[in-house]
């Protein structure tokens, strides 16, 4: 009998994944067993004699990887991006990369509401103003926030989840701007513009572009300077689209007045970072997914697409053109 092909997963998946491993008695599972990404050597280890692998946001996946497991057949990305991966160097060596598209577009957009209503409204310090003892009576002007209904919304990247935050914000009564690689569609609720006229149009800028060498640092010192001293920074995508001294610097010095970051460069920040010192700065630990049902929905594709690559088929979700 052959052996069987290995699957490596390099973090254990939520149980709905867990479960469709276990249940494919055709495969084995190799299951990085820690809560955390495995280091390089340990990525290579696991990665050893793998026909597929379950990967995630954290772990880099280059050339140099790929090379030392030619067996690899399938990366099969547990997110949506997927710039943790080097495509161009897994497409050259015959190796599919999947992600997992659609499962969450919704959740990821109401956590980027999420985060700018919380910044709008200084949801975060008030919690913490009451925690700490301070609230000793009502006041007229305690926390005062900005009113979201009648203000304007730069969506920076009208794909699939820029336009579910672009119905969050219509269903707000905001003005939608957005700026986007392709034309609007109809029934688009929005107006297109430039990037220049969104940011310094908009009282809250939302970021939802994919990480590519186009966005990587679109987001510094010129375009902060070019946005209102009360608009408020809204980053869902990926940390390195903004430039984080350029962020730190326009936040200390009053040039817009917050941020609300789900993403950082690095990832994660340090504790003693300066940006997490400021108090018109929220950040969250990159959990715009994170839900039960949807983390479950990306493990299940996830394990799906590693699955089908294991066993010869073709999987739903190649973001890559391979020949084999
Ligand atoms: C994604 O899907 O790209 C997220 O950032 C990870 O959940």
């Amino acid at each position: 009998m052959s052996p069987r092909p290995i699957i490596a997963v390099t973090r254990r998946l939520p149980d709905a994944g867990m479960n469709m491993l276990a249940a494919a008695s055709d495969i084995e599972a190799r299951v990085f067993q820690e809560d955390r990404p495995p280091t390089r050597s340990e990525l290579l280890e696991l990665l050893d004699g793998a026909t597929a692998a379950v990967t995630f946001v954290t772990d880099p996946i280059d050339g140099d990887v790929l090379d030392a497991n030619p067996a690899l057949r399938v990366l099969a990305n547990f997110a949506v991006g997927y710039d943790n991966i080097d495509v161009p160097a897994a497409t050259k060596r015959d190796v599919i990369v999947t992600n997992t598209p659609g499962v969450l577009t919704e959740t990821t957009a109401d956590f980027t509401f999420a985060l700018l209503i919380s910044a709008a409204r200084r949801v975060v310090e008030a919690s913490e103003y009451v925690r700490a003892g301070k609230w000793k009576t009502w006041s007229p002007t305690l926390l005062l926030g900005q009113d979201l209904h009648g203000a304007t919304i730069g969506i920076v990247g009208y794909g699939r989840i820029g336009r579910e935050v672009g119905k969050r914000a219509a269903g707000f009564d905001m003005k939608v701007l957005v700026n986007n690689r392709s034309p609007l569609a109809i029934g688009d609720r929005a107006t297109a513009v430039d990037l220049d006229i969104l940011l310094a149009e908009s009282d809250f800028v939302c970021l939802n572009v994919a990480l590519t060498p186009e966005t990587r640092g679109m987001i510094g010192k010129r375009e902060l300077a070019l946005m209102k001293p009360s608009a408020i920074l809204i980053n869902a995508a990926r940390g390195p689209v903004v430039q984080t001294d350029a962020l730190y610097e326009a936040l200390s010095t009053g040039v817009i007045a917050g941020a609300a970051l789900d993403v950082t460069d690095p990832e994660p920040l340090p504790a003693d970072h300066p940006l997490i010192g400021l108090d018109n700065c929220l950040i969250a630990p990159h959990i715009a997914s994170a839900t039960v049902a949807t983390r479950a929905r990306m493990a299940t594709m996830a394990v799906a697409n590693a699955l089908a690559v294991a066993r010869g088929e073709h999987p739903l979700n190649p973001v890559n053109d391979v020949s084999s």
